[in-house]
């Protein structure tokens, strides 16, 4: 990779990933040379998948696409970005309400590193909704989610959860 070539880092818990997550990965690869999808610790949530699960479904959900790479990372996001030589980090947005958590994450960041950029970008209309905690929770309970995730992580999803009905709604 050139030095005018610009790499983005779209981290999340990605537990797991989602078509809103996904939407947002499409958009950013119209900005950024290459986008890295970093799976990392949310220290206020407790994962359904392991870390080696979410990159896996990650990996085979965009099936080898150069410009996309996935990794997971144990420590402080700014230390990431910075050993990835990241031009910014990339933050999807859905609604006002992701603002604030998002704007106190972002600025917390720049505290710890200064030269850390980071970017939002607006999903989709269609996925405004979505969220991997309310995927869950829905499929715990039996309901459809085919249409909301990738297909590699459906079937990881039914897997965990063999009460979800394809069709059911
Ligand atoms: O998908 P999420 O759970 O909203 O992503 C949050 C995540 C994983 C990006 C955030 O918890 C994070 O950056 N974790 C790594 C540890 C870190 O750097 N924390 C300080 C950021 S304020």
């Amino acid at each position: 990779m050139t030095h005018t070539e610009k790499t983005g880092i779209y981290p999340g818990s990605f537990d797991p990933l989602t078509n809103g997550h996904k939407d947002i990965i499409e958009r950013a690869l119209t900005l950024f040379d290459k986008v890295i999808i970093a799976v990392l610790h949310n220290p206020s949530k407790k994962a359904l998948f392991t870390m080696d699960e979410r990159v896996g479904m990650i990996k085979q959900s965009f099936h080898k696409n150069p410009a996309i790479e996935v990794e997971s990372f144990g420590g402080l996001l700014v230390d990431y970005a910075k050993m990835k030589n990241a031009a910014a980090i990339i933050r999807g947005i859905r609604a006002i309400s992701d603002f604030e958590s998002e704007f106190q994450m972002a600025l917390m960041n720049r505290k710890l590193n200064k030269k850390v950029q980071s970017v939002f970008l607006m999903t989709g209309f269609r996925w405004i909704f979505t969220s991997s905690s309310i995927i869950k929770e829905a499929a715990q309970f039996g309901g459809d989610i085919s249409d909301m995730v990738p297909e590699p992580v459906y079937l990881k999803m039914t897997e965990k959860f063999p009460q979800i009905q394809r069709g059911k709604k």
